[in-house]
């Protein structure tokens, strides 16, 4: 070797994760107007001749109420507000986001980015933003793409935002679907801290299950080409679901060499309770430590994960140095869970 060459020091992963850490201050939610029970919903749709009940809705899925969007709500305005909260809780101002991460598969446009625009409202003109599109698995990825990339030093604060308005993707006349979703966003500050935050990332997808839930639909030449509803195979996903869940939480457990006791709350993404039951059980954690909002707001989405975070923040459930293992699942399929310390 040529010594006039430094020699360079050799810096292992662990070590630069030891040392700084993306940890969330601050949480928030955007939750549309409107809020539509089952009832609700049941004789909205009987007047289409469509059948399904209060009771089918809550024995299948846990759901009894979710928010559907008015006409001048999107993904940005819910977006928004739920950045907003999180900035107020974080005391941060806009002006100190370095990266601006939207998780969405209902942008409101297809470009700009949503997160261009959450920016642009906030006042931020310097920010690193775009959108990341993982379907219901979005905000736990983009969660962990910010803590990558807090942790390598390339930014020091990340607003991440997980905003879905899956009301207007949705077949209203397939009773399969359509009464398990809602609308509405998510948020956190992230930023850059030497005390324990995010512990450990573990996502994937597997693109040979297309088919199993998708929105096949897309603009081309001034028309949609292709289904432009979400479709769903119900029960390949509940059982993928449950699967990926459990072996993710175990991944991100293993990567922070934490055993499964460490976990103080369970949020799994908010689709369905039975899966959410099943996914505790697997696991071994007790259900009093999973935290339970779909069936207020049913399927949000990318929402899911940071509306239930901060209903359990602000509820006082999740104090600070608790463990939450976050976990999301949706088309792609892609899957994911981040183990967070507060
Ligand atoms: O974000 C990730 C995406 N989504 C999910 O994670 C969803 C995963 N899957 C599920 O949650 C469940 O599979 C569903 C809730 C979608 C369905 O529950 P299921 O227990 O698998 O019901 P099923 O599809 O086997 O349907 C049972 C019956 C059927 O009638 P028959 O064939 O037994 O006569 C359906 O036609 O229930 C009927 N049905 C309904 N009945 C009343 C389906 N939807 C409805 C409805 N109201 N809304």
């Amino acid at each position: 070797m040529n010594d006039a060459v430094p020699a360079v020091t050799a810096v292992s992963d662990s070590q630069i994760l030891k040392n700084r850490y993306a940890k969330i201050i601050g949480t928030g939610s955007g939750i549309p107007a409107r809020a539509v029970s089952n009832q609700m919903l049941a004789d909205e749709l009987a007047t289409r001749n469509i059948e399904t009940s209060d009771e089918w809705i809550v024995a299948r899925t846990g759901i009894r109420s979710r928010y559907i969007a008015g006409a001048d709500e999107t993904a940005g305005t819910l977006g928004l507000q739920a950045a907003r909260r999180a900035l107020e809780m974080a005391g941060r101002d806009a002006q100190e986001i370095d990266l601006i991460l939207v998780a969405t598969s209902t942008p409101d446009h297809v470009f700009p980015a949503t997160a261009c625009l959450i920016q642009g409202w906030l006042g931020n003109r310097k920010a690193m933003a775009f959108d990341l599109q993982a379907a219901c698995s979005g905000f736990v990825y983009a969660l962990s793409v910010a803590n990558s990339m807090i942790i390598s030093g390339q930014v020091r604060r990340a607003l991440v935002i997980g905003a879905d308005l899956i009301s207007r993707i949705v077949d209203w006349n397939d009773r399969s679907t359509c009464v398990l979703f809602g609308d509405g966003a998510g948020a956190v500050v992230l930023e850059a801290s030497s005390t324990p935050g995010v512990l450990s990332c573990a996502m994937h997808a597997d693109g040979t299950l297309t088919e199993m839930l998708n929105t096949a639909g897309r603009m081309c030449n001034g028309a949609i080409v292709n289904h432009p509803y979400l479709r769903m195979d119900g029960q390949a996903v509940f059982k993928t679901a449950v699967t990926v869940l459990e072996q993710c939480a175990r991944e991100a457990l293993a990567m922070a060499d934490l055993p499964v006791t460490a976990i103080d709350w369970l949020i799994p993404h908010q689709a369905n309770l039975r899966i959410l039951q099943a996914t505790a059980k697997r696991l071994g954690v007790p259900e009093e430590k999973m935290i339970v909002s779909v069936d207020q707001f049913g399927n949000t989405s990318a929402a899911s994960v940071p509306l239930a975070l901060d209903r359990a923040v602000r509820a006082g459930q999740i104090k600070p140095g608790h463990k939450i293992m976050l976990q999301g699942v949706g088309g792609g399929m892609t899957w994911g869970a981040a183990l967070v310390q507060f």
